[in-house]
């Protein structure tokens, strides 16, 4: 059975829910704490085995290649100034020359587009998408969960959970089936439906394994939900096809496309740091 090895980072939206913030600068590159919202998804990716990172980026987004690689200027400042610890801190997340790829998504047409883009750079493999707007808090990063029951039910998984059912139409939500409490076989699929039309209120979060298959249908460019191309949509016609389940991770999710998500993000990263978190357990009383 083929290994995932490959993980895709669609980074090319454009951010309209944190203007101005996110005017000259990619969204996922707002920081939670200290860190940029996509080095916690390739962190996460990279504690799951991921080899190769394939980012789709888009206009504007330089700065997320330039925050993978080294910066000669800075690391030699805080060389000559005997920095280590904040020089090792640059140093030892940084993927290894030739693991990082990027394609440009060259008109923002939907996150199915975007996976779509990387379709020659991913080939023929079973692989992973991650959305880093979906900030996961947990002690088993979530992919790598994902990827430990990946051998024992094969074909697409998706990250699932509940979500109030007022807020269907913000995700693809999941037909589900047979039901462990951790896998629910997917029977059907639909992308941002109203609550009355929701089968379920149970959501796709942004962490995907998929097989190569999806591409066949993603080439199709058939525009859905918004007027965009949707990877949801894509997933249906696999649905049968192989074994395709939702996944209720362990863990705790932010949504950092939503301002009060980010917030909550923030509070909760910072509680959760050994160095920060009295501090900030301080700063959370006197605000309650
Ligand atoms: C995307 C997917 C959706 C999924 C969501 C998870 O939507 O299209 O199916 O539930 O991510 O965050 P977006 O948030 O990009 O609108």
């Amino acid at each position: 059975m083929a290994r995932v090895r490959k993980a895709i980072f669609p980074v090319g939206g454009l951010g309209t829910r944190f203007l101005p913030a996110t005017k000259a600068m990619p969204k996922e590159m707002l920081p939670v704490v200290d860190k940029p919202l996509i080095q916690y998804a390739v962190e996460e990716a990279r504690a799951a085995g991921i080899e190769q990172l394939i980012f789709v980026t888009g206009r504007d987004k330089t700065t997320i290649e330039d925050h993978f690689d080294h910066s000669f200027e800075l690391e030699n400042t805080l060389e000559t100034r005997g920095k280590t610890a904040e020089l090792a801190t640059l140093r030892e997340w940084l993927p290894p020359p030739g693991d990082v790829a990027y394609t440009r998504q060259q008109a923002p047409l939907g996150l199915g587009h975007a996976v779509w883009c990387a379709r020659d750079l991913v080939g023929n493999e079973p692989f992973a998408v991650l959305l880093a707007d979906d900030l996961i808090l947990s002690k088993t990063p979530c992919l790598k969960q994902m990827i430990d029951i990946y051998p024992e039910v094969r074909g697409n998984i998706v990250a699932a959970m509940e979500v109030p059912k007022a807020h269907t139409s913000r995700y693809g939500i999941l037909s589900p089936g047979r039901d462990d409490g951790r896998l629910v076989q997917v029977r059907g699929l639909v992308e941002k439906p109203k609550p009355d039309e929701a089968p379920s209120n149970l959501a796709v979060i942004g962490r995907y394994i998929l097989e190569p298959a999806v591409f066949d249908h993603l080439d199709k460019k058939k525009k859905g939900a918004g007027g965009e191309i949707q990877l949801t949509d894509s997933l249906i016609p696999l649905i049968g096809q192989s074994p395709f389940h939702g996944y209720r991770f362990e863990g705790q999710r932010f949504d950092c496309g939503d301002k009060i998500g980010f917030f909550e993000a923030q509070i909760a990263f910072a509680l959760e740091r050994a160095d920060l978190g009295p501090a900030a357990r301080e700063v959370v009383k006197r605000y309650s």
